[in-house]
């Protein structure tokens, strides 16, 4: 079995953290201001969160940035994040790199404009090598999108020999997922309780924590509290909790 969680004083860190970034509009809108604005705090919160998750151990964050379903907010917004988007990532690279994060964008990618793509390309080939933690920036991404797309790569590599249909597992579906490993604890903030098309493979056996803090006001305490509630958590993986304590006589391990 995977390494699931790695232990960070008395919380358990989940290995692979997912985060649903909600509240950004409501957060600008009780302060009088644009919805932008609540964008652009966001983008404080995610520096943040991602130093927090490093040194505690996350070995693994991904942040819905941008849905597949975004593109219908006004055109305004759009044009708003995605030049967030690509100052914050021309902004953060040596910072990501100096401090050993990974950083991929995931999603399709296609639909973006040539410089963002390339600032894209260039942050992904500069912190290719870091190995702290993996950060995924999902922009552009939808779980179901992720899913049709894999499968489109698998009937691909088919057609040119690379692989045997009859092969077909459920490991191999995820190794062609953008984002490949299951999640252990996705979080969502802004009070809605929903999964909003986010890692909907990855997160089947992801424990879900739902946070009323706005994300521009999100920080290590809160990320604290989320880590606190996966620390009491018991995965049981299908199995049963005698199972899963190595008590029950007839469990086969
Ligand atoms: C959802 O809040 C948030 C988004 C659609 C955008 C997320 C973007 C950021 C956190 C900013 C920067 C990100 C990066 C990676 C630099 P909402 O606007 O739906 O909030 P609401 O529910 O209050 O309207």
């Amino acid at each position: 079995m995977q390494d699931l969680a790695i232990k960070s004083g008395s919380l358990v860190a989940p290995r692979h953290l997912a985060i649903i970034m909600d509240g950004n509009g409501r957060w600008a809108q009780m302060r009088g201001k644009q919805r932008v604005f609540g964008h652009k705090e966001g983008a404080n919160a995610v520096r943040r969160v991602i130093t927090a998750s490093a040194k505690m151990g996350v070995k693994e964050l991904t942040l819905f940035a941008f849905s597949s379903e975004n593109w219908k907010r006004p055109k305004l917004e759009v044009s708003a994040l995605m030049t967030l988007f690509s100052e914050y990532i021309k902004k953060e690279a040596n910072a990501l790199k100096e401090n050993g994060i990974r950083t991929r964008i995931v999603g399709d990618k296609t639909k973006f404009s040539k410089s963002l793509q390339e600032q894209i390309s260039k942050v992904e080939e500069l912190t290719k090598d870091c190995n702290v933690m993996q950060l995924n920036i999902a922009a552009n991404y939808g779980g179901r999108w992720d899913i049709l797309d894999a499968f489109k790569q698998i009937i691909t590599k088919n057609s040119q020999g690379l692989l045997n249909l009859n092969e077909l597992n459920e490991d191999l579906v995820s190794q062609n997922l953008c984002v490949p490993s299951d999640v252990d604890l996705m979080i969502r903030t802004g009070g809605e309780k929903r999964i909003s098309n986010f890692l909907l493979w990855q997160a089947a056996y992801a424990e879900l924590y739902f946070s009323n803090t706005l994300w521009p006001d999100y920080d290590e305490d809160d990320l604290k509290e989320a880590f606190q509630f996966f620390s009491t958590r018991e995965r049981r993986f299908g199995m049963t909790s005698a199972q899963v304590q190595n008590k029950d006589p007839n469990n086969a391990n």
